[in-house]
């Protein structure tokens, strides 16, 4: 992907521990299917290129029509299994390097077999390669991953889209590969009390400001949300925001299963909203993706790339950390998750087990939260 980090490809299994059912031996990778992931940049398909990616570890080629439509297939002819992606794309139909078979590239549908005679009764529109509905949303091509085997819900939800408050604004995509189970990805990404040894700098915040913090949460359908507040008054970026327009900064966190966190920082007319997804790749490798959006200062042309290397610095510490936890997750310790810094992370593990109970039974969800909660922390 464009502006990626350092690949790294630490294999390591997350443990099994009591505090942490990431995924069991018995090879359920603890993925959640049946949502929408961004497999690629927007821009990395172009022209009759066809491109590969690998989500909740199905390989996928992906590629455009000549009339502009993303599509995502499994890299897998049907026939003998032989990677697609090495076949031809002429901008409508994928055609298999091996024996030519021919698939319409949006729906899968073969088209072609070049050795069938007049002979054959062989119905080819019966056979399908699989593929996957593929939406293009925020520069991001969305895959909505169902668990191979089973059949398409009759109906799904539109692709996620980056919450926007006015016209005119800024845009930035960064990503990062975490050699961990999306678990850890996602816990790592709601967790407060990492910020002041990890993320230490002079413009953030460091060790000596550590302090107690107090911060309400909400249930949110599949998710849960940090109730709008005021954000870190030690903070540089808030001050200067707060500086800006004389009025008060609110700052609002949602985290929405599969995999996303959204934060929106309002500050009078100046607006900030970014998204984070931690994807799973393999079961022992995860991608965030983060998308920023704001139409603070579109004066100011050096905004951009002064937050793109911050941001990018925050992740990368994110990243270093993450490939020193696979080193000592490799040998399956026992974890732990502790009041009240550590609450997130279980409630992340309840909905994802109340989701997959819910959709095995077919009653309604049970959500970890049954109301507000105040969270006490230091950090
Ligand atoms: S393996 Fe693809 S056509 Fe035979
Ligand atoms: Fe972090």
């Amino acid at each position: 992907m464009n502006d990626s980090f350092s690949t790294v490809a630490v294999s390591s299994l997350p443990s099994a521990g009591d505090e942490n059912p990431s995924c069991n031996a018995a090879g359920d990778a603890g993925f959640l299917w049946d949502f929408w992931y961004p497999a690629v940049r927007s821009s990395e398909i172009r022209g009759r290129k066809l491109v590969t990616a690998m989500l909740l570890e199905v390989p996928l080629v992906l590629g455009r029509t000549d009339d502009g439509r993303a599509f995502a297939m499994r890299d897998s002819c049907p026939h003998r299994g032989i990677p697609l992606s090495y076949g031809r794309f002429d901008g409508k139909a994928v055609e298999c390097g091996y024996h030519g078979w021919k698939f319409e590239a949006c729906s899968g549908r073969c088209i072609e077999i070049p050795s069938l005679t007049s002979q054959d009764k062989l119905k080819v529109e019966r056979i399908f390669a699989g593929h996957f509905p593929c939406e293009e949303r925020d520069g991001y091509v969305w895959v909505y991953m169902v668990q191979p085997g089973t059949r398409l819900p009759e109906s799904i939800p539109r692709a996620p889209q980056l919450p926007v408050f006015s016209q005119g604004y800024k845009i930035t995509h960064l990503d990062c590969e975490l050699p961990s189970h999306v678990d850890q990805g996602i816990i790592g990404l709601m967790d407060p009390a990492h910020g002041p040894f990890v993320h230490q700098s002079w413009y953030w915040r460091s060790r000596v400001s550590i302090h107690e913090k107090e911060k309400k949460f909400e249930p949110i359908p599949n998710g849960f949300r940090m109730s709008t507040h005021a954000p870190s008054a030690n903070s540089a970026p808030y001050k200067l925001l707060k500086r800006m327009t004389g009025e008060p900064v609110t700052t609002t966190i949602d985290f929405v299963l599969p995999n996303v966190r959204l934060e929106e920082i309002h500050s009078g007319k100046l607006w900030f909203s970014s998204r984070a997804t931690v994807t799973p790749v393999r079961r022992d490798l995860c991608r965030i993706d983060f998308v920023a959006a704001w139409n603070v200062a579109a004066w100011m042309p050096l905004v951009v790339p002064i937050f793109r290397s911050f941001a990018k610095k925050f992740l990368r510490q994110d990243q270093l950390t993450m490939i020193q936890q696979a080193e000592g997750l490799k040998h399956n310790p026992r974890l732990m998750l502790i009041d009240d810094a550590d609450r997130p992370a279980k409630w992340y593990f309840g909905l994802k087990a109340g989701l997959l109970e819910s959709r095995r039974t077919g009653e309604a969800m049970v959500h970890p939260l049954t109301g507000p909660v105040t969270l006490h922390w230091r950090s």
